[in-house]
């Protein structure tokens, strides 16, 4: 289950009455405040952050965590594992336990959290059906050389870590360099983008800071941002639009889909 990013306030009723009905909770979660209130609701909760191991890779720790989770499950129990956002996005252990549960003949389900690209939507002012959105997560991006296409928005998981495949190394550079020169090649050096943080607390708003692509390496990007890169301007394709026997006037104008905080 997720908690989303504000677990005090982002948890949804069917993910407390999990936690509550749980014989085991496990939780993976980046703030204090929200361990502190899963701790609440499950005293017996344990968190599965002892699963990584500084400098080695992050896959070993994800496979310590699914066997953590199926243990008591393969013993009968009822488990609960809580991540924070949506559990199901950008998540490997989540969807692992439960595709090896499933195997083995333990039933499992997945229930939605809010994740950073609900928030993201929220307080950047951005409706993916305005221009379509693509998500991707940044080593993957570069790696696959994903093609995407800049009429539609981007939102780029994980740039704070981007090539960095071990756990607690620092933020590479040397990755933000390189996607940064992937996005200039696309959209030119001057495009805005945009990093985004979630404020994990309702007292503290969230970090949104504009920057162009050619600065994105110095820009201060951290683990826990998302990037988001808004769409270029495109005009309607007159062919699509005689086959829907649509005209141009019929379309309505619509501001672009993201503006910066006032
Ligand atoms: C392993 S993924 C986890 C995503 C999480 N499951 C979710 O649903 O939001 C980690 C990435 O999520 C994004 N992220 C995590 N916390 C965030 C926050 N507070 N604000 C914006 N993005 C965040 C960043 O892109 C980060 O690199």
């Amino acid at each position: 289950m997720g908690t989303g990013l504000k677990a005090a306030l982002h948890l949804t009723p069917e993910a407390r009455e999990e936690i509550a009905q749980a014989e085991k909770v496990f939780y993976l979660i980046s703030d204090a405040l929200s361990e502190m209130w899963i701790k609440r609701l499950k005293p017996t909760a344990r968190s599965l952050a002892s699963c990584y191991a500084p400098g080695k890779p992050r896959m070993a720790a994800y496979q310590r965590m699914v066997e953590t989770i199926l243990a008591p499950a393969r013993e009968g129990r009822r488990v609960c594992a809580a991540f924070y956002g949506h559990p199901g996005v950008f998540v490997y252990p989540s969807h692992e336990s439960i595709r090896r549960a499933r195997l083995e003949g333990i039933d499992a389900r997945m229930l939605p959290g809010i994740s950073a690209e609900d928030c993201l939507f929220s307080e950047l002012g951005v409706d993916p059906a305005r221009s379509g959105c693509q998500s991707y997560e940044a080593t993957d991006f570069l790696i696959y050389r994903r093609r995407f296409d800049p009429s539609s928005a981007l939102v780029i998981w994980q740039a704070g870590v981007v090539g960095n495949l071990n756990y607690g190394q620092r933020p590479a550079r040397s990755g933000l360099h390189t996607l940064a020169r992937r996005l200039a090649g696309v959209y030119g050096r001057k495009h805005e983008v945009v990093l985004y943080e979630a404020s994990l607390l309702p007292v503290l708003p969230s970090t949104i800071r504009s920057t162009t692509i050619e600065n994105l390496p110095s820009a201060g990007v951290t683990g826990n941002m998302t990037l988001f890169v808004p769409p270029r301007p495109h005009a309607p394709d007159p062919r699509g639009l005689r086959q829907l026997h649509l005209r141009q006037s019929d379309l309505t104008v619509v501001p672009p889909c993201w503006k910066p905080d006032s």
